[in-house]
Order: C-alpha cells, then sequence, then structure tokens
C-alpha cells in the first residue's frame, strides 16, 4: 500500500482523469462521488464564470469522448469495450466487428459515449482504491443500468456492496404518463471483500416505536425501556470464562471482574433465584435501528450561501462517508463540485482530496469549509493546484534497461501481437508509452512498449488502443 502523494485538504483544479493518473496506487481509503451526466456545467469551466450564458450542448457525443476511448486498452478491458458497444448498438449504431469500427449512425450516442468518458476514470478509481476501500457513486436514473455494468466490470461483480435509494422529499416535477421521479440511487462497491464497513444506524423515535423494536424492549424501569440480553459465551471451552455466579456455573462473556462490576452497577439481574442471570439493555443507549438501503430520512439540503446547482446535502455525504472509512481515512471525490464529501469528510476528522475541472471549485469549497466546519484555514490551509501529482509508486527506469525489461516482457517481439517482424534486436525496439503522457500516462514499465520501426511508423503519434483497434495495425509486417 502506498502513501498519498499529496496533502491533506488538497484540491486539484483539473481533469480528474489526469491527476487520477498521478496519484499513487492504494492510496485511498474512501471515494464518494456524484458525477455529472447532464453535462451543461463541464464547459462552463473555461469560461470561468458560470453566469456566462453560453448555449451548451447537455448530451455526450461520441466525437467528444475520442481521447478516453482511446485509452480504454481493448485486450486489457474486454468487458469494458463490449459493454460500450452495446450501448452503441442500443442507441442505433453498429459495430463493424471485422475493423473493430464504430459507426454511430444518426444518433448521439449521448450514453455509449457518457460510458467512454467515465470507463477509463472508473479504472483509475479502483486502482486508487486500497484493498479496503469502497467506492460510493452517485447515478442519474437514466444512466443507472449502464453504470452499475461498468462498475461491474471494473470493480467485479462480487465485490458490489449496495445500491441504496435516497428518497428525496419533493419529487422534481410531476409527469403525467409515468411516476414522479423522486430517488436518488448510490451504487457502493468494495475494492475487495476486505473491504471496510461501519454499520449504520437510525436513531430510535422513542415516542413512536416500530412494532419489532418494541417487543423486543417490552420491559420497564420507571421511564425506560429495557430487554434482558443473554451472558452466556456461545463457545464451551473458556477456562477463564467459566465460573459460578449468583449460583449458576456457566462460560460467560466476561471475565469475573467485568461481572461483578456490571452487577454493581445494577447491569446484571436474576428473575429469580437459579434462573441465569442476564444483562439489562436499555433502549434509549442503544445507537439505533441498523439501516437498510432504502433512506427516506436525508435532509433535503441544508442552507448555504453558496449557489451552486447540483449541490448535494452534506447529511447524504457523511453518512456514506461513515459507512465506508474510519477516522483519518483518506477521502476522495473526483467530481468535487462545491465539496460536499470534502466538507463531510472534514466534519468526520478523515482526511480528504477533491477533484474538479471547474476553477469556480475553489472559492466554493472554501466558502463551504468555512460554513459547514469552521475549519481555520490559516493554521490548516487547504492546498490548490492545477497540476496533477506524480506517481512514486511506479519505477523509472533508464531507456537501456527498459529496453531490457520490455525485450523480456514480450518474448523478444514487438509489442504489437499482430506483428509478424522476425529476427528483432533489442537494439531495434522503439520505446512508447501505452496511455500517453500528455493524457496522464506514467512512465513506470507497465505503461511502457516496445516496437519494432515498422510498428512504430505505423502508429505514428495515435494512441495504443486505437492502433490496436485497426486493420492496418493485423497487415502482414515487412521485414525489420
Ligand atoms: C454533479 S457535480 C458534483 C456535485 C457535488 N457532489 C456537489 O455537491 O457539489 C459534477 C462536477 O464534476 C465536475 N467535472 C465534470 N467533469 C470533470 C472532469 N473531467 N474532471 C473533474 N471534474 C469534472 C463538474 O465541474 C461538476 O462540478
Ligand atoms: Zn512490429
Amino acid at each position: 500500500m502506498a502513501e498519498p502523494n499529496w496533502n491533506n485538504r488538497t484540491l486539484f483544479v483539473a481533469d480528474n482523469v489526469r491527476v487520477l493518473r498521478g496519484m499513487n496506487s492504494e492510496s485511498v481509503d474512501c471515494i464518494a462521488t456524484d458525477p455529472p451526466f447532464n453535462k451543461k456545467r463541464i464547459f462552463n469551466a473555461p469560461l470561468g464564470s458560470r453566469q456566462a450564458e453560453q448555449r451548451f450542448d447537455d448530451r455526450w457525443r461520441w466525437d467528444e469522448v475520442t481521447d478516453e476511448w482511446q485509452d480504454l486498452i481493448a485486450t486489457d478491458h474486454p468487458a469494458i469495450k463490449e459493454i460500450i458497444e452495446a450501448a452503441v448498438v442500443i442507441e442505433g449504431g453498429s459495430i463493424d466487428h471485422r475493423t473493430g469500427k464504430i459507426d454511430t449512425g444518426r444518433v448521439r450516442n449521448s450514453i455509449a459515449a457518457y460510458l467512454a468518458y467515465m470507463a477509463p476514470r472508473l479504472v483509475e478509481m479502483h486502482r486508487v482504491l486500497k484493498p479496503t476501500g469502497v467506492l460510493f457513486m452517485q447515478c442519474d436514473t437514466e444512466a443507472n443500468a449502464y453504470l452499475r455494468l461498468l462498475l461491474d466490470a471494473v470493480f467485479g461483480r462480487r465485490n458490489f456492496i449496495n445500491e441504496i435509494t435516497r428518497r428525496r422529499v419533493e419529487a422534481k416535477s410531476y409527469p403525467t404518463r409515468r411516476l414522479p421521479a423522486n430517488s436518488d440511487t448510490i451504487l457502493a462497491y468494495g475494492k475487495s471483500n476486505k473491504h471496510k464497513w461501519n454499520s449504520s444506524f437510525e436513531p430510535y423515535d422513542l415516542a413512536n416505536l416500530d412494532e419489532k423494536t418494541e417487543r423486543q424492549y417490552d420491559l420497564w424501569d420507571g421511564a425506560r425501556r429495557y430487554t434482558l440480553d443473554n451472558l452466556v459465551h456461545p463457545e464451551g471451552n473458556r477456562p477463564n470464562l467459566t465460573y459460578e455466579f449468583l449460583g449458576v456455573t456457566r462460560v460467560w462473556r466476561w471475565e469475573r471482574e467485568r461481572m461483578e462490576a456490571a452487577y454493581e452497577a445494577g447491569r446484571v439481574v436474576q428473575t429469580a433465584p437459579g434462573n441465569v442471570p442476564r444483562y439489562k439493555r436499555y433502549l434509549d443507549e442503544q445507537p439505533g435501528r441498523k439501516r437498510d438501503d432504502i433512506w427516506d430520512d436525508v435532509v433535503q439540503l441544508e442552507t448555504s450561501e453558496l449557489d451552486w446547482d447540483t449541490r448535494k446535502p452534506l447529511s447524504l455525504y457523511k453518512r456514506l462517508i461513515e459507512c465506508g472509512s474510519d477516522e483519518g481515512d483518506m477521502v476522495l471525490d473526483p467530481f468535487a463540485g462545491c465539496a460536499t464529501a470534502c466538507v463531510a469528510a472534514e466534519d468526520l476528522q478523515r482526511k480528504w482530496v477533491g477533484i474538479d475541472i471547474d476553477p469556480v471549485a475553489e472559492e466554493a469549497t472554501y466558502i463551504r469549509l468555512r460554513e459547514a466546519t469552521g475549519l481555520n484555514m490559516t493554521e490548516q490551509p487547504v492546498t490548490v493546484r492545477k497540476s496533477p501529482p506524480r506517481r512514486q509508486d511506479v519505477q523509472r527506469v533508464p531507456d537501456d534497461k527498459l529496453r531490457d525489461v520490455l525485450w523480456n516482457r514480450q518474448g523478444r517481439l514487438c509489442a504489437n501481437p499482430y506483428c509478424d517482424a522476425e529476427n528483432l534486436r533489442k537494439v531495434d525496439l522503439q520505446l512508447d508509452h501505452r496511455i500517453p503522457k500528455v493524457r496522464g500516462g506514467e512512465d513506470g514499465v507497465m505503461n511502457r512498449i516496445g516496437l519494432c520501426g515498422n510498428c512504430n511508423a505505423r502508429k505514428g503519434s495515435k494512441a495504443w488502443g486505437l492502433f490496436l483497434d485497426e486493420e492496418r495495425a493485423k497487415l502482414p509486417h515487412k521485414k525489420v
């Protein structure tokens, strides 16, 4: 596991795919985020002012995601590629399976384009999470099912944790031919089966108890409800826990000292002589009822001086972050907006890092932090960075050595699996990047390839993923 290569309380103002690619692997404990589906806000960014009334195209278009699509190396992520291609077809486009070429037809392929944009970002989010890490991703209803497929492909189906449904208090509109949409969906995934999880509790409403709790806590001590709990240890052979207490010998849950203290405090009771003593558990001391995956008790939105149209309730993010992390953990929101997740993390004594492409996010973050946490930003400053961090967990090897490594890894061949060049000499290997450096691709050996001169010439400046998809990568090669 690596240390984060950024400070606590950092906001990166840049495209998150580049920032994520610069982050050390396994350096984040929890991601809580709400990616844009309606992309309007993104292209406000370069203008620097949200008031600049430009005419935006709200939809995602395929021709805008070529970079992202090129970075998705089909051989590394075949499931992702299939999911995106399925979306293309569903939206009326087609795939030429011989050439791999995508024809988006006359439709704009908004979901497919959206997925192509999200996929490489999800791959990086997955990489930066620790094995104990948890991701929460809020989804738009329109993209929900597709995003879940993508998350299954990246995180593995077994690492799906929950689909949380949050009830909004008031529906946004009341259409006539369908039910009004009044929920938000949050998908939760673990990095592995060792992911963290803290149960979430809904405090009991003592004046209005549910039936089950009423039945369980049916004894009264003055005005306080209580129940009697088992004190006998479930396992048999525990010599240090086996003793006589109030005339009853059992294997107890506690050692004698603790048992006696609890008895003194009136918390261990024997209902009749000879009965097995039991623990007196008061309802008003319990954290509440364990929450399930339907949340109808989240405050709609706290008041703020900030008029930010996609702002989310702080209480929602606090609840998510409490489930998926502990105090001192590092929380990341790669689509930070006005920093709801970061502010929630600060409030819960977590460390945090946010990323947003919109420069307005900087001021918004200060405002929200001041409002909600009273953070003293002189003593505990927020770092704002415009360029991605540099990974410290990848080995930068000199060219000679890199050529050796690739020579061995590629079985003494060119990296192009279709290349038929023979008698390739080590010195003939030309060194290249899989994900180009300008898109945040790193220098470590995993991102490097060695090509024969011929393949390198054919590929030109094209991304590796796109080149491999092309027909001409597969044509017979001339001798080196
Ligand atoms: C739905 S909003 C997030 C709202 C946030 N949860 C809040 O409470 O303010 C999505 C945010 O993602 C940002 N964004 C969009 N594309 C991005 C990218 N490629 N890199 C970083 N941020 C991006 C937008 O600027 C926007 O602020
Ligand atoms: Zn070659």
